[in-house]
């Protein structure tokens, strides 16, 4: 196991959302994994007024994310985490002289032998990024002579191609990118990692994971839900800023990645920055329209009880025009991948919570059994992300009787089955590789600017286009009806049951 050393971590932004949800429950499970440092100390820091005290209470006492482990542990461990966290308030403003919290970390480092190991966690919205970089810097909160700096920078990173630079120029003028780590928290989730193992660890799949044997790749992440409460956030991201260039775009570059050297974080972000830029970037008007569509949900009546419209939910613009569904249909200009479609489609308010990856396998090469109907039969890999996380292969099997009817039958491994295993939370797992210097699984510059290159043109023609459609979908449905058409021939979306096993066709409003 890799050595955590003595360190502090310090969150600006903490009185968020993301501090109480996200972070604390993490820390606080790698706290009892023991995977915490015997020297380690949290400071929060944000512009609402709270004191050490209120700020425990906030994030670990009173805070619901916490309550079930809170029942279940020690009140001695509980005391023992809260203990480790501190707050300093900045006032009205992050764009402030950071004078007085550099005495404030001077002071913990003194009070828990920490040296000057300090990882800076920016959960604030991203305009203010390069703000606390530049004033980290100015008070020399950035020097590296008496131990390490760390910066984590939360998503979105970037609105635009043209944004995702500028702050990367910003950034960079305060801390070299080995010091920068863009969290993408579906890297932390072990399934998507397993991507990995199972191209790279096993000799059956990667011989036929080219153009020669497979016919399509389809990623479907699906959300029951809606905006829930971002809507003022979401209505000015959408589907495709707010999963498609990071999160599905990660997925995608994993699949699509050639073998790489080693397991060392170059040799992966190498080859996945490498994956990134081969994808073929549309900019043809013709060719965005046929490829892409994009939706919006409208108000419908889900298990009984009806659901808000988009553009009713709270802090949408009525007349919005942004996405909450996004399909894209694309291709990849590399020796492997000549000719083989990629279907990518990511929504709110779908049927069920859903990530799965489908490696659609062509028909074998002289087709014997000609019943009808033999195209539904194809091989299938299903790579499932969440929920009922596993693996999934459909291949053909003869039904017992006369002549060779064909049925499909199911291999299937879940990771339910893997008993004693924990599985560490997304978070968790990227907060304590940060600790460690593990950047395997955080985006580097140049990956998320190549990321931004595919979809640029999608944005701006979705937002400029002639003849650019906005299509609606019953929330509780798949997608708009003629999502299928970005298909071709007999093809259609595989929409997925909660249940990996399931066959497709799950529908919450028929
Ligand atoms: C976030 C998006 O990055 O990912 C949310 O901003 C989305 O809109 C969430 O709901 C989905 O994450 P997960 O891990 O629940 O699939």
């Amino acid at each position: 196991m890799k050595k955590t050393e003595n360190q502090m971590l310090v969150i600006f932004g903490a009185s968020g959302d993301l501090t109480a949800r996200k972070l604390v429950p993490a820390l606080f499970n790698l706290y009892l994994a023991k995977h915490l440092p015997e020297n380690f100390v949290v400071l929060g820091v944000s512009r609402s007024n709270l004191s050490d005290e209120s700020f425990r209470d906030r994030v670990v006492y009173n805070s619901d994310y916490l309550q079930e482990k809170i029942k279940k542990n020690k009140d001695s461990d509980i005391q023992g985490f809260a203990n480790r966290l501190y707050y300093e308030d900045l006032g009205s403003s992050y764009d402030t002289d950071f004078g007085s919290l550099r005495k404030r970390v001077e002071a913990l480092k003194e009070k828990h032998s920490i040296s000057g190991n300090i990882i800076y966690y920016l959960s604030t919205p991203p305009t203010l990024y390069e703000a606390i970089a530049k004033r980290l810097s100015e008070s020399g909160m950035n020097a590296q002579e008496n131990g390490w700096k760390r910066l984590i920078v939360e998503k979105p990173f970037g609105y635009s191609l043209e944004t995702a630079k500028n702050l990367n120029k910003g950034l960079h003028q305060y801390f070299s990118e080995g010091q920068i780590y863009r969290i993408d928290h579906y890297l932390g989730k072990e399934t998507v990692q397993n991507l990995l193992v199972t191209r790279f660890a096993n000799s059956i799949f990667e011989p036929l994971w080219n153009r020669n044997y497979i016919e399509h790749v389809e990623i479907t992440n699906a959300e029951s839900v809606g905006v829930e409460k971002r809507g003022g956030y979401y209505d000015k991201s959408g589907a495709l800023r707010d999963m498609f260039q990071n999160h599905l775009l990660q997925i995608v570059s994993l699949v699509v990645m050639e073998p790489p050297i080693g397991a060392e974080a170059e040799e992966i972000r190498n080859e996945k920055v490498k994956a990134l830029k081969s994808l073929r970037v549309m900019t043809d008007e013709q060719i965005l329209f046929k490829n892409t569509i994009r939706a919006q949900y409208v108000s419908s009546v889900v298990n009984g009880e009806k659901v808000k419209g988009y553009r009713e939910e709270d802090g949408v613009d009525p007349n919005s025009t942004t996405e909450t569904f996004a399909a894209v249909k694309f291709y990849v200009d590399n020796w492997r991948w000549h000719g083989v479609p990629f279907y990518v489609r990511t929504a709110k308010r779908m049927p069920t919570k859903v990530t799965e990856v489908v490696i659609h396998f062509k028909e074998p090469h002289h087709q014997i059994f000609n019943e009808p109907g033999m195209h539904k039969k194809d091989n299938k890999l299903i790579i499932r992300i969440q929920p009922d996380e596993g693996i999934l292969i459909k291949f053909g099997v003869k039904v017992p009787g006369q002549g060779f009817k064909v049925e499909r039958a199911n291999l299937d491994f879940y990771y339910s089955s893997l008993a004693e295993t924990y599985v560490m939370e997304a978070y968790e797992r990227l907060l304590l590789d940060a600790m460690q210097g593990d950047a395997t699984l955080y985006a580097r510059a140049d990956e998320v600017e190549a990321a931004w290159e595919f979809v640029d043109p999608i944005l701006n023609y979705w937002q400029n286009g002639k003849d650019v459609r906005m299509y609606g979908y019953s929330a509780g449905v798949w997608g708009p009806e003629n999502s299928d058409r970005l298909f071709e021939g007999n093809g259609f979306w595989r929409n997925p049951s909660e249940n990996l096993a399931d066959d497709p066709g799950y529908c919450v409003i028929c």
